[in-house]
Formats: structure tokens, C-alpha cells, sequence
């Protein structure tokens, strides 16, 4: 019985497409390429095309005998998801209302989903856990709160979920043969490395007058092989009869940005051109997870830390400065 990815081509997709077929799982990705490379999967199976096309969907179910649903697909830049919110909601939402309908056609109920601690907006406390208040502050963290809650609903239809919400996904995988495309994301971990080669002058660091310890934003950066770990332990969850969930996934260390810019300096040895700046709108003082939910119910936990996140990353980009090959 095999696994479907869709969205597998992405970055994290990718990483959980390799890691369950390091695993011995059968695996088969859905993925229109749009933002997605073929070579993120070198020979894992791919079919080209959208989770909104019943027909191919139903396809690939009965062809692959598919049995769960590992469902990235999405749009997930917050600056667009402003500008364009109808793409964000016809893609994000209207489509994984479609996959899902497609899916039950097709006896597979059970689904992990990708979604993001985006969906707590600022949240009053850190840590963050399950408990606090939804609270989205951009199209592209309302599609992902509208999605859990469509897929918490359909549980009367059937359907079993784990919902995963990210917190600060970064790094590359260990084999510095798979990564981050640096020019699909502005997040700091990816700008960092732009820096470092040379892709970008400065690290604009978006103020250091916050109420933390030095001043910069407090976040959770977890390591993109932990998070493919966290889906393989959802699936099995919910492969064992495990009830529909919905977890925070992060290490439940906060780390400041200029902690992370010292970090990268003793990594790899080099300066990191930088200039402080003003705030940027929407940026919550601190957040990062309480991951009690995972460890106790998924027996999950991150067990990569920071230094090797920077370090995968700077092995990744130093080995393909250009990315994947489109
Ligand atoms: C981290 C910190 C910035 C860039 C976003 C999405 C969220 C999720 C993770 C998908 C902040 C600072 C950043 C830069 C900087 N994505 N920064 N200079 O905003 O915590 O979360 O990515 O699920 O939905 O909102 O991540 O990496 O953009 O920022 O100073 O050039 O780094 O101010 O404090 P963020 P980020």
C-alpha cells in the first residue's frame, strides 16, 4: 500500500518523499512542479498534476492503491497571500476541499496535513501550545486554519487527520544533495545563506528594540529532517487507529536572530554583513512551541539543534549555489 505526497516536490515534501523511502515505504508524489523540482526527487515516483483534478487523483489512488495522504500542497508565502487572496483560497482551500472528496471516493481516510503555527497570529504567550487561541493574521495562515478546520469536520465522513503545525522550518537534508530554493522564500535562514554567497550584500534584521533578551525576535527553528520524522510518526499514528489530532512541532527552544547570525559566524568561520532596521509589520516578539502533545502522543521530538541546522544549510547552498536545476 503506498503513501501519497502531494506537494512532495517542495521542501519539506521532498525531504519526507526521501525519508519514508529510506524507510522502505512505498511512496508516490502529486505535484503540478510550480513551485516543485523533479530533481528534489531523483527516483521516487512523480505524477505531474493538481490535486483539484478528480480524475487524476482517482487515478493515482487505484493505480498506486493508495492508503493515506501526506497532503503539502499549497501556496505559502505571506506577503502574496495578501496581495493575491483568491489564488490563496482557490489553491489552498477549494482544492483540499476537492482532494478530500476525491480521497473518500476512493476509501483513503487517512490524511496528515501541513500546516503552520502561522495560525496562532501573535500569540500572548511562549511557549505555544494547542490550546492557544487561533488567531491568523494573513490570508495565507487563514487557509491553513480553514483547512484543519474542514478536515476536523470531515471526521464524520470518515476521515482520520494529523494536523501538523509547523513552527521555523530550516536546513537541508544531512547529504547536502537536497535543500531550501533560496528565491521561493525571504525567511532568515535562506536569507542568511543568500548573504553568505554572495546572492544578497546585508542581512537587514528587522529591529532589535523588541522585549527579549537582545533585542532581536525570538523563534523556533526546527530542522527540516525532523519535521519529515514528525509526518512518518503521524502516519503511523493514525495507521494504528489513532484519532484525528492536531500538534505543534517544534523544539520548543527559542532562538533570537541575533543568536542565529553568532550561530552562522562560528559555523562557518565568515563575517555576516548586517544592518538593523526597522520592524517589520506582523513580527511577534517570541514564539516558539510547546511540544509536549508530540512527544507524549506521536513520541516525537527534535533531536537536531541549531548548529546543524546552519551547517546543512551552508553544506546545501555551497554545493548547489544555483538550487535545483528547474
Ligand atoms: C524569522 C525572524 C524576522 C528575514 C514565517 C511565516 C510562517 C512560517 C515560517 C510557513 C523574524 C527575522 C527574517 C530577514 C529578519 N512559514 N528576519 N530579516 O516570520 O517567523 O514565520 O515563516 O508556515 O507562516 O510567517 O519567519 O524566517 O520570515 O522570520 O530579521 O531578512 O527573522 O523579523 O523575527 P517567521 P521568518
Amino acid at each position: 500500500m503506498t503513501i501519497l505526497i502531494t506537494g512532495g516536490a517542495g521542501y519539506i515534501g521532498s525531504h519526507t518523499a526521501r525519508l519514508l523511502t529510506e524507510l522502505g515505504r512505498d511512496v508516490v508524489v502529486l505535484d503540478t512542479l510550480e513551485r516543485g523540482y523533479r530533481d528534489a526527487l531523483n527516483d521516487i515516483d512523480l505524477v505531474v498534476g493538481d490535486i483539484a483534478d478528480q480524475r487524476t487523483v482517482g487515478k493515482v489512488c487505484r493505480k498506486y492503491r493508495v492508503e493515506s495522504v501526506i497532503h503539502f500542497a499549497a501556496y505559502k508565502a505571506v506577503g502574496e497571500s495578501m496581495t493575491e487572496p483568491l489564488r490563496y483560497y482557490q489553491n489552498n482551500v477549494a482544492a483540499s476541499i476537492s482532494l478530500v472528496e476525491s480521497l473518500l471516493e476512493n476509501e483513503v481516510t487517512r490524511i496528515v496535513f501541513s500546516s503552520s503555527a502561522a495560525v496562532y497570529g501573535t500569540p500572548d504567550t511562549a511557549p505555544v501550545n494547542e490550546d492557544a487561541p487561533v488567531r491568523p493574521e494573513s490570508v495565507y495562515a487563514q487557509t491553513k486554519a480553514d483547512v484543519e478546520r474542514f478536515l476536523g469536520a470531515s471526521d464524520a465522513a470518515g476521515l482520520t487527520s494529523v494536523c501538523l503545525r509547523y513552527f521555523n522550518a530550516a536546513g537541508a537534508h544531512e547529504s547536502g544533495d537536497m535543500g531550501e530554493d533560496w528565491s521561493a522564500t525571504e525567511n532568515l535562514v535562506p536569507v542568511v545563506m543568500k548573504v553568505l554567497f554572495g546572492a544578497q550584500t546585508s542581512l537587514e534584521v528587522f529591529g532589535d528594540d523588541y522585549p527579549t533578551a537582545d533585542g532581536s525576535c525570538v523563534r523556533d527553528y526546527v530542522h527540516v529532517s525532523d519535521l519529515a520524522d514528525a509526518h512518518v510518526k503521524a502516519l503511523d499514528y493514525l495507521a494504528s487507529g489513532g484519532k484525528s489530532l492536531i500538534c505543534n512541532v517544534g523544539t520548543g527552544q527559542g532562538t533570537s536572530v541575533k543568536q542565529l547570525m553568532a550561530m552562522t559566524e562560528s559555523v562557518t568561520g565568515r563575517a555576516l554583513p548586517h544592518h538593523i532596521t526597522g520592524r517589520r509589520a506582523g513580527d511577534p516578539a517570541a514564539v516558539f512551541a510547546d511540544p509536549t502533545l508530540m512527544r507524549a502522543v506521536l513520541g516525537w521530538r527534535a533531536t537536531r539543534d541549531l548548529r546543524e541546522i546552519i551547517s546543512s544549510a551552508y553544506r546545501w547552498h555551497e554545493r548547489h549555489p544555483d538550487g535545483y536545476d528547474r
